[in-house]
């Protein structure tokens, strides 16, 4: 497995901004500039994606509209990790066909996880004959050329060969946000849970370099970013692939070490990587928000194997002991699967246990979905979906106890809190988050949006806090 990573030369990527000028001079010779919509399915990964899509746009001369009658491009950024997310993508990839029909110049792009799929490249080359572009996450560094090609030649471009990944710097962004930030640190993943579908359409492990990521961490330091997440599949094995090894542990310590007014976070970690020195590193790091994402899937040590998780259920247990020791006030939440091909409702129960060991603070909990091509499809699944769904009802109704119970303990504490949105709740002026990273519907001056501000927690429920500025 050992690799360095490749780097795609500088001046290709020059190139690919070259191909954006000569866009942007046919764009100026219509008029006024030409809008796009950037529609994006998935994780945060494919969010700091479409940042660099619409980086790349704006380059273009295009601005945004999320009306697709209006778009001149349209992109669907997607996400194949469960059937829910493809079905999602395939009905508005599908009903795009008769917006198109009013607007016969419009291009429209699939990109992603999906496009990646060469299952769904081919159901969109025969189904869906009104996409023109094609592209996996691999060549999105090239976007330029292809919608040069297509507005100057017409015809279908489809690209998304198996690849095991490269990394391209330099690539303009447009970020959604003012205060929060999201940093990709590495991409892909090599570790091959037998459930999941991102190795294969993300390629193998590969790293940024130290130095190019705490550039974009200082730049966003000085233009007042208050909340910068650090992404990977597994921030947790960052640096193996580098020329000079380092490890996560080291960068994390690096980026709390840049000047500026910020918490720093992380996802995704995994178990097995995740290490005593990297609790130690974010307990004496008063940058690194107090919060861990620890994915445990399952807590039944066979059910586990079969995931290819790589560790037990007491070897997860300890390293949350561990954690808790050091910063005891942490916050915790995790993924899990239920209904995992062959899990039977005792195995499950093992679930549960971790559950009321740990008392995690949030979850994100999902029903096992198979995907083409990975190994748990092909395992024999007995269990009705009436089963897997009445064991999924007895974890959400066991953590949202916890969470309500958790939530409770912040009432009558004042918490410094950075004022992050508008509240959509009209009794509540914004919404603020914890340095763990919890909601707070918050009453006081909408002056304070985008600042780190002391609010008082007067109420909770099972999903977040209330509280009023202090
Ligand atoms: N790299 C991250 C997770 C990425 S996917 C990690 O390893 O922690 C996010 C979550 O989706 C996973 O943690 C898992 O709980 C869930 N997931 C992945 N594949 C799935 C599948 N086939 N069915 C149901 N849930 C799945
Ligand atoms: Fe998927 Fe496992 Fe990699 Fe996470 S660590 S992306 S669950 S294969
Ligand atoms: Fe989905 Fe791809 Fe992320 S499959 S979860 S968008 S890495």
């Amino acid at each position: 497995m050992e690799r360095i990573t490749t780097t795609i030369p500088q001046a290709e990527v020059d190139r690919q901004l070259q191909y954006c000028r000569e866009i942007a001079r046919m764009n100026a010779d219509r008029g006024e500039a030409p809008l796009a919509f950037v529609d994006t399915y998935g994780c945060q990964q494919n969010e700091a994606d479409s940042e660099r899509i619409r980086g790349y746009l704006r380059q273009m001369g295009y601005d945004f509209t999320t009306d697709e009658e209006q778009a001149r491009i349209i992109v669907l950024n997607t996400c194949a990790i469960r059937e829910h997310a493809e079905q999602r993508v395939l009905g508005n990839l599908g009903a795009l066909v008769h917006v198109k029909r009013r607007n016969p110049e419009q291009i429209i792009c699939l990109c992603g996880c999906m496009a990646q799929e060469a299952h769904v490249a081919e159901k969109v080359r025969q189904s869906f004959r009104h996409v023109d572009l094609v592209f996996g996450p691999h060549v999105l560094w090239k976007f330029p050329e292809y919608i040069h090609t297509l507005l100057t030649q017409r015809g279908r471009i489809f690209s998304n060969a198996d690849d095991p990944g490269s990394i391209a710097e330099g690539i303009p962004v447009v970020r959604q946000d003012k205060v929060k930030a999201w940093v990709s640190i590495m991409y892909g993943c090599n570790n091959f849970c037998s459930y999941c579908i991102v190795p294969y359409v993300r390629g193998r492990e590969r790293s940024r370099r130290p130095e190019d990521i705490l550039a974009e961490v200082r730049q966003l330091a000085e233009e007042g970013y208050h909340d910068i997440t650090l992404l990977g599949q597994n921030v947790n094995s960052y640096g193996k692939d580098l020329e000079e090894p380092m490890d996560f542990a080291d960068l994390l310590e690096q980026v709390n070490a840049i000047p500026g007014d910020f918490l720093v976070r992380f996802m995704t970690s995994h178990p097995k990587d995740a290490t005593h020195k990297l609790f130690e590193t974010m307990a004496r790091c008063e940058k690194v928000a107090p919060v861990l994402h620890l994915p445990f899937q399952a807590g039944n040590d066979r059910v586990l194997k079969v995931m290819n998780r790589r560790h037990t259920r007491a070897q997860y247990l300890e390293k949350i002991r561990d954690l808790k020791s050091l910063i005891p006030d942490i916050v915790l939440t995790s993924d899990i699967i239920v209904g995992f091909p062959g899990e039977t409702t005792e195995e499950f129960e093992d679930t549960l246990k971790v559950l009321e060991e740990v008392r995690f603070d949030a979850l994100f909990t999902f029903i096992y979905s198979p995907r083409v091509g990975t190994p748990a499809a092909k395992m024999d699944d007995p269990m009705p979906r009436e089963e897997k769904l009445a064991n999924f009802n007895r974890l959400v109704a066991l953590q949202d106890a916890i969470s309500e119970e958790k939530h409770a303990a912040y009432i009558g504490k004042t918490v410094r809190c950075l004022l992050d949105g508008v509240s959509d709740d009209p009794r509540y002026d914004l919404t603020a988050r914890t340095p763990g990273n919890r909601l707070v519907r918050v009453t006081g001056d909408r002056e304070a949006l985008g600042q780190f501000r002391d609010v008082k927690i007067t109420g909770a429920n099972k999903w977040s806090l209330f509280g009023e500025l202090a």
